[in-house]
């Protein structure tokens, strides 16, 4: 199977690339590389920009992304909430777009749980958009490993 990653560069996601190359050829994305490997290719951009976002997704055409990209800094999200809300929803709706286009699956790694505890403000609001976008409105299935 074709897996795309996303936050690649992360601890998650090395470690998700560390075993599933093993099986699966592995498409790889975040700024930075991480672990390389035979079966392993790196596109290296910021996943804010959406026509990067998309070409790789073209060009790639995974068969499962397993979205782990999130910046997970919550005092950073509260301060930069444009940027939160572009890494945290606008990316999961354009690679769940493609993926529904094209009879794919998605494994969203969300960090909702994590921004929950005890938070108020921006990030309730970010919260509930990242909540519309994924579960309610495009009725995404969300799994997590
Ligand atoms: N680690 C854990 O134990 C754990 C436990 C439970 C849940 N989670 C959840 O799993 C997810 C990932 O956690 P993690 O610990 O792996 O986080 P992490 O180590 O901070 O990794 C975050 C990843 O996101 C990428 N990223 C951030 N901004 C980006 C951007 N603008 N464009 C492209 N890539 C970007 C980073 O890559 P670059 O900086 O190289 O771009 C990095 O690869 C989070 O939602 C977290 O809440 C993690």
């Amino acid at each position: 199977m074709k897996i795309g990653i996303t936050g690649a560069s992360g601890m998650l996601g090395t470690e998700l690339i560390s075993h599933l190359s093993k099986s699966h050829q592995i498409i790889a994305t975040s700024r930075t590389k991480s672990v390389e490997g035979r079966h392993i290719s790196w596109s290296c951009f910021d996943l804010t920009e959406p026509a990067s976002l998309s070409g790789w997704l073209e060009n790639s055409k995974p068969d499962l992304v397993i979205h782990c990209a999130a910046i997970v800094n919550v005092e950073f999200c509260e301060e930069n909430f444009d940027l939160a809300s572009s890494l945290h929803v606008e990316t999961t709706q354009v690679i769940s777009d493609y993926l529904n286009r094209n009879g794919g699956r998605l494994i969203y790694i969300s960090p909702i749980q994590f921004l929950t505890v005890k938070r108020k403000g921006p990030i309730q609001r970010l919260i509930s958009l990242t909540q519309q976008t994924f579960m309610h409105r495009l009725n995404l299935l969300v799994k997590l490993l």
